[in-house]
């Protein structure tokens, strides 16, 4: 495999072209947006500095890897020529369905297709295609140059031979991939979400505040974040989004998403991108301050 598209040059998609490029692949990144692709090739240029300013690449690294990327806005231009597409657009079913349905058309047969979604089934994607059993999950982590793990994701109908492909491929770009089955949330979400929620859940019985549930997790589990400002990063419409295919692709009460998530979304306060979650990020500094909602401890927290 040498010419990997990626589609969608978001906060995944621009670290996923920076690894496949570092590793010496011929990159296509296409998104609809030009002001993305613009943004994305200058996050994957500070991010090669910060690795030149560790000392883990060198100048004519970032030089190479910059070179081996190409950018376009038309998907028919960007995936034609495609070993492998990975798929890193908005977290929407419909956009997947159409991204998925558009590629199979314009790629070559033996193209394989894989998807960076945190949630939607592979299986389902793979169903709008007339190549099933060469669909696939890729789920990469974030930030993608630094995370070692790839979660791949077998669809109901995914080969031995691509699945066995994916693998060798993430190995190629130093990351340790993980085989999964296809159910909702995977291995990442179907535990971790769980816990972000019953961590929100916590804060809403008065059990204890935002630092004090962060604290435990971080100096009891050893966690490097704890749960709440991990969902702050994360973004809690995320959360909320795949609480909810946990809940409707199990049918299980137990993934309910606690009330306080649900208002903090209508209340759009969303963690780290809108500025405010748990935390408040409006200062702009690296310091954690709780958000003025969750300054009183306790049970006063929900009164
Ligand atoms: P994002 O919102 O930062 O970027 C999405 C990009 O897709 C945008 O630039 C948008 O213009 C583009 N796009 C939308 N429709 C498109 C289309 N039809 N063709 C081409 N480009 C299109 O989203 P983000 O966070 O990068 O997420 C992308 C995928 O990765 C989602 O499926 C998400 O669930 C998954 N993911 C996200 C993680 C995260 O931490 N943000 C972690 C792991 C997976």
């Amino acid at each position: 495999m040498k010419n990997i598209t990626v589609i969608g040059s978001g906060t995944m998609g621009n670290g996923i072209a920076h690894t496949f490029a570092q590793f010496g692949f011929a990159v296509s990144l296409v998104d609809i947006s030009e002001t993305a692709l613009q943004k994305a090739l200058a996050t994957i240029a500070k991010n090669i500095d910060r690795q030149i300013a560790k000392g883990t690449v060198t100048e004519a690294d970032k030089a190479s890897t910059l070179a081996n990327i190409k950018t376009f806005t038309k998907i028919e231009e960007g995936a034609a020529q495609a070993d492998l597409v990975v798929e890193a657009a908005s977290e929407n079913v419909n956009v997947k369905l159409s991204i998925f349905k558009q590629l199979d058309e314009i790629c070559p047969p033996n193209t394989i297709l894989a998807s960076n979604t945190s949630s939607i089934s592979i299986t389902q994607i793979a169903a709008v295609t007339k190549r099933a059993d060469k669909v696939i999950g890729m789920h990469f982590m974030n930030p993608v140059p630094v995370m070692k793990l790839i979660e791949v994701i077998r669809g109901y109908s995914t080969s031995n031979e691509v699945c066995a492909l994916i693998m060798e491929l993430s190995k190629k770009l130093n990351k340790i991939p993980t085989e999964v089955n296809d159910y909702p949330g995977f291995v990442a979400n179907k535990i971790l979400m769980p816990m972000i929620n019953e961590a929100i859940i916590t804060l809403y019985e008065g059990v204890a505040g935002v630092e004090e549930i962060d604290t435990v997790m971080k100096l009891g589990m050893a966690h490097p974040m704890g749960p709440l400002q991990l969902a702050d990063f994360i973004g809690l419409d995320v959360c909320l989004n795949i609480l909810r295919v946990l809940q409707d692709g199990f049918g299980n009460p137990k993934y309910a998403p606690c009330p306080l998530l649900v208002n903090m979304v209508m209340a759009g306060h969303l963690g780290a991108k809108t500025g405010k979650g748990f935390y408040d990020y409006s200062a702009g500094t690296k310091e954690l301050i709780v958000a003025d909602r969750f300054k009183k401890q306790g049970v006063a927290v929900i009164s």
